[in-house]
């Protein structure tokens, strides 16, 4: 990307403002990682088919690989760092993948979180049918798809409990 026009870009990430230039082709994914160091977010496919990448940009869920980095001049996001409890403890969603064995090689680990985060945000007790459906554009090549529906399961049930995801 050498040569290419650079921009300045300054965006709040997890609550921390950054400012940084970005060259004009860049994918905000690249951007967080290399740029800004947040290396959590991983990249599978760079073409918006696998989830990997899934982040929150003003709320929203987006794949980082198919926005620009100059298209998050300021935006609000929150990316899988972002995904801590109160005093640096492992959120609830995170203990349960932990205790359910929802992830194997972890390569699809922060979009899932982000994705099954999102969903118990607007739906804290949803279906299995619900947990399958906010999963489908998040792709497990481990296949562990079982657990991972568990994990976001038992979750919805201590958020029933008055927890948060
Ligand atoms: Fe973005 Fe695969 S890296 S969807
Ligand atoms: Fe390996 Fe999902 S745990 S890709």
């Amino acid at each position: 990307m050498s040569g290419d026009p650079v921009h300045h870009v300054e965006l709040t990430v997890n609550g921390e403002p950054y400012r940084a230039t970005a060259a004009d082709r860049q994918l905000l994914v690249h951007f967080l990682r290399d740029t800004l160091a947040l290396k959590g977010t991983h990249i599978g496919c760079d073409s918006g088919n696998c989830g990997a990448c899934t982040i929150r940009c003003e709320g929203k869920l987006v794949k980082s690989c198919m926005m620009l980095a100059v298209q998050a001049d300021g935006c609000d996001l929150r990316t899988v760092e972002g995904l801590t409890g109160l005093h640096g403890e492992l959120t609830p969603l995170q203990r349960a993948f932990k205790e359910h064995h929802a992830l194997q090689c972890g390569y699809c680990t922060p979009g899932v979180l982000m994705s099954a985060e999102y969903l118990l945000e607007r739906n804290p007790v949803p279906s299995e049918e619900e947990v399958r459906r906010a999963l489908k554009g998040n792709l497990c090549r481990c296949t562990g798809y079982v657990n991972i529906v568990a994990a976001i399961m038992a979750t919805a049930e201590e958020l029933g409990r008055g927890g948060r995801p």
